[in-house]
């Protein structure tokens, strides 16, 4: 699949579920209302469109939420999609977890054919977790660090930079993840969604992170990727990466190879636009063939767009008015 911009898409994020256990104050506000349940494709349509774009050319599958292990029985999706890497259609699954249930799921998640997986986790401090998650408890998380650790699963921790709020914290972030073998993405917070906070007062350029952190880390740059917008350096001191996600600082679009998929069968070709394309119909239209799903797929990379319109201002209106908990990133 090439894009009218030459960029071939062969990676797919699929939010299998928009609600989470957390409402973090930068993708939540307060008060949300989800989606009816019957709106959600089944785990078996998830599954059908998964198939389809990996036969049209898609290696990676992440999948997210929302909170991807709050979605019940989402462990036979994964069992499902498990066995497209042993068919070698795919080279990797993965997923985005806030962590706080991975203790009950990390065995079977490596045991499904997943290596990696991304946890967010935006402070060390039980307090400071509870505000920013508005009702988390941090030791959920650290248990579900530990069992992923100890299912043999490779972790890289995802940090939203936000001013006044963990920039006292990156630095011992790196040496806690140095100490576990960890890498660590920082963030920059994207406008999506109303949330309730003024946005210019979280935004911290990541830019200045990697400053700082140059003042007391040996950083040096590396071509290592991992197919997602982070840049990396190496810590010398450590041994692991730091990677820096910079939409707002450094655009990144120019080599996006990525779509979204959303729990209710909605395909986003851009994180930061509001065109999308409805998979659904032409799914429940034709149970028994792909033909026009795959159609409906092809005119959608048709009309990906070269990138987001993400500005952070005063204004505080969001690029999107969707939250980012519906496409997971
Ligand atoms: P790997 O590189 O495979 O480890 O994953 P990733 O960093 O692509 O995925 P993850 O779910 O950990 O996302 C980290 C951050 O990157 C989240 O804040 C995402 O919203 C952001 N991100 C991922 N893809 C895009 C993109 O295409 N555009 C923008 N603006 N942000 C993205
Ligand atoms: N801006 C940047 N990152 C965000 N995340 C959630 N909302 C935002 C936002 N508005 C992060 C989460 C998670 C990843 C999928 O996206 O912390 O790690
Ligand atoms: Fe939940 Fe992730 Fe959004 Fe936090 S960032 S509220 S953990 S979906």
């Amino acid at each position: 699949m090439i894009d009218p911009f030459g960029r071939a898409v062969t990676y797919l994020r699929v939010s299998v579920t928009d609600r989470c256990d957390l409402r973090c104050q930068y993708c939540m506000a307060e008060q949300m209302s989800f989606l009816p349940k019957r709106e959600l494709l089944t785990l078996e349509e998830l599954e059908r469109v998964c198939r389809a774009f990996v036969s049209k050319g898609v290696r990676k599958l992440r999948i997210t939420g929302g909170e991807p292990l709050v979605r019940k029985d989402v462990m036979t999706l994964f069992r499902g999609l498990g066995r497209m890497l042993d068919d070698g259609g795919l080279d990797e699954l993965t997923l985005t977890s806030n962590g706080t249930t991975l203790a009950k799921h990390a065995h079977a998640l490596a045991d499904c054919g997943v290596r990696r997986i991304n946890i967010s986790l935006d402070t060390l401090d039980p307090e400071r977790f509870r505000t920013v998650t508005r009702r988390g408890d941090s030791d959920k998380v650290m248990e579900g660090i530990a069992a992923a650790r100890a299912a043999g699963l490779k972790v890289k921790i995802n940090t939203v930079a936000m001013k006044d709020f963990n920039e006292d914290e990156f630095s011992r972030m790196v040496a806690w993840c140095g100490e576990r073998g960890f890498d660590l993405c920082f963030i920059e917070t994207m406008p999506m969604g109303e949330i309730g906070p003024d946005r210019v007062d979280q935004y911290l350029p990541v830019t200045s992170v990697r400053d700082r952190l140059g003042e007391s880390w040996t950083l040096t740059e590396t071509p290592f990727r991992t197919g997602g917008p982070a840049r990396y350096v190496d810590v010398a001191e450590t041994g692991q990466r730091i990677g820096f996600i910079t939409p707002m600082t450094h655009n990144f679009c120019e080599s996006c190879n990525r779509v979204r998929l959303t729990c209710t069968g909605t395909l986003y070709m851009c994180l930061g636009q509001e065109d999308a394309a409805d998979l659904r119909a032409p799914l429940r239209a034709y149970p028994d063939d792909d033909g026009p799903l795959l159609e409906a797929i092809d005119a959608a990379i048709a009309r990906k767009p070269k990138g987001h319109d993400f500005v952070i201002d005063r204004t505080n209106r969001p690029a999107v008015s969707r939250h980012m908990s519906v496409t997971g990133g």
